[in-house]
């Protein structure tokens, strides 16, 4: 059990105690969907990976698994994993759930090699005889060889792991009609030399009539901000065409996200809400590490790719308040926007405005030494999260670009927990997520403008129920 539950969210995926990075083998089996993750339940800190196990029957409410896999087999060609069962995926054949994991060793060379294990029941796993399934890394990448995701197209099986070479972060690609042989058959995508010198968690997948890819880069030591990729894949040549990119967080609290495709055919994608580099407050408390709310992937009706909060979601929303049409001119609190777990939905008239830099303050106290500021600066066209006095976590400064619609109006969709806030912007166009560690009473929300009104066409505001007991 957690010492101090303070710090713990009302709505999001988190360890039931101890250590959680990268999501795992999610994916929906039997109807449920399955949330695996990177997990030491021994402690608060990273150390010898198991994979902790969660499910849903909506991506809202979570039910803790006992651990699915930990780290320590012995083969007789040696031990595989006993440094840790790293990041990895999961599907679904002749009813049984495979998951796929590297398998990192500190006594066998090469460290990193990738491993199966299957469940008859979705709880129970056990780890295959024939481990590992790929026991070396191919000519064209390193001993930095993990992370396998897996998907099924045209009857055939293929996977993608990260790596790198010649100071490229690399996409190696596989195939494979059972799972368990595997042909490599060579680099799918890489590093065009901006992006990063390590590919960890790579993800590619088709999107409407596209494909898409996302991995999480490295530079150097420093892990960095996950990318999306689209293109075109040819599955006979083995090749992802490199087109447009973009970052699918511009927060600091995300890294190593992963996707599934479900029944109803949405991809949906959820991803670690710290990252290595995080403050994390909750160690003191036992427990570190949380996952963001699940975002969908897909394509607006101009075309642009957006990340939007899962529908489900909404069946947290209570006490909904609404306010229509006014104006902002200097900084007024609403006091019906108050809350430390809430939904707000503005939209802004910027046409109709001469403000040039306006926002919210949230999380403030009530002397306002403690706030975190979200500030629309509509000169450079950029939505500012500014963590400064955000309270104990870390207090960076966070810009993404935003262009205004064609008739010049925003949209600024927040979802605050006690201790996250995710930042999506004209309906999933950017993203911004932070962990912040403002005190339990600094609970009022401002709304600002500089130079000059803001006219605010309408609010929402729901309070969001805890789906932990
Ligand atoms: C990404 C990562 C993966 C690795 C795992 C280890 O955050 O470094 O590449 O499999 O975490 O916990």
């Amino acid at each position: 059990k957690v010492k101090n539950t303070k710090y713990r969210l009302n709505y999001h995926m988190m360890p039931p105690v101890g250590w959680m990075n990268d999501p795992n083998g999610f994916v929906q089996y039997n109807g449920e969907y399955h949330l695996f993750y990177q997990h030491n339940p021994y402690a608060a800190q990273w150390g010898p990976m198991h994979w902790g196990h969660a499910k849903s029957r909506d991506l809202v409410n979570w039910e803790h698994l006992p651990v699915a896999l930990a780290p320590s087999e012995y083969y007789d060609n040696g031990t595989i994993d006993d440094h840790g069962c790293f990041s990895g995926s999961a599907i679904e054949k002749d009813s049984e759930l495979y998951l796929l994991y590297t398998g990192h060793s500190i006594e066998r060379n090469p460290m990193q090699v990738q491993c199966i294990a299957k469940s008859r029941d979705g709880i129970d796993f056990i780890k295959e005889n024939q481990n590992p399934v790929i026991d070396h890394f191919p000519k064209d990448g390193s001993k930095d060889f993990r992370d396998p995701k897996v998907w099924e197209y045209d009857n055939q099986y293929y996977m993608v792991v990260g790596s790198n070479k010649d100071g490229k972060g690399k996409a190696l690609f596989y195939q494979s009609s059972n799972l368990i042989e595997w042909e490599y058959r060579g680099v799918v995508a890489e590093s065009n030399g901006k992006q990063g010198d390590m590919w960890e968690c790579p993800d590619l997948f088709p999107l409407e009539e596209e494909h898409a890819l996302i991995f999480s880069p490295m530079y150097g030591e420093k892990n960095e901000k996950p990318i999306i990729i689209f293109g075109e894949m040819d599955y006979k040549k083995a090749k992802f065409s490199q087109g447009k990119s973009m970052l699918l967080d511009y927060g600091h609290d995300f890294y190593a996200p992963q996707t599934l495709i479900d029944e109803k055919g949405r991809r949906i994608m959820i991803g670690w809400m710290d990252m290595w580099f995080s403050k994390r407050p909750s160690e003191e408390d036992d427990w570190a590490g949380a996952m963001t709310i699940p975002r969908e992937l897909t394509y607006n009706q101009n075309g642009k790719f957006v990340q939007k909060p899962i529908e489900e979601l909404k069946t947290l929303r209570k006490n909904h308040h609404q306010m229509e049409g006014f104006d902002i001119d200097g900084v007024q609190r609403l006091p019906d926007l108050d809350g430390s777990a809430t939904e707000l939905c503005i939209d802004f008239d910027i046409a109709n405005s001469d403000s040039s830099v306006f926002g919210l303050q949230l999380r403030c106290s009530k002397d306002r030494s403690e706030k975190t500021m979200i500030k629309v600066d509509t000169i450079n066209e950029e939505i500012i999260v500014d963590l400064t006095s955000a309270g104990k976590g870390e207090s960076g400064i966070h810009k993404a670009p935003y262009r205004s619609n064609t008739n010049g109006k925003l949209n600024l969709r927040l979802f605050l927990d006690t201790t996250s806030l995710e930042v999506f912007v004209n309906h999933g166009e950017q993203v911004i997520t932070n962990r912040i560690y403002p005190h339990a009473s600094s609970n009022e929300v401002d709304l600002f403008a500089e130079g000059g009104k803001i006219k605010v066409l309408n609010v929402d505001k729901w309070s969001l129920r805890s789906v932990w007991k």
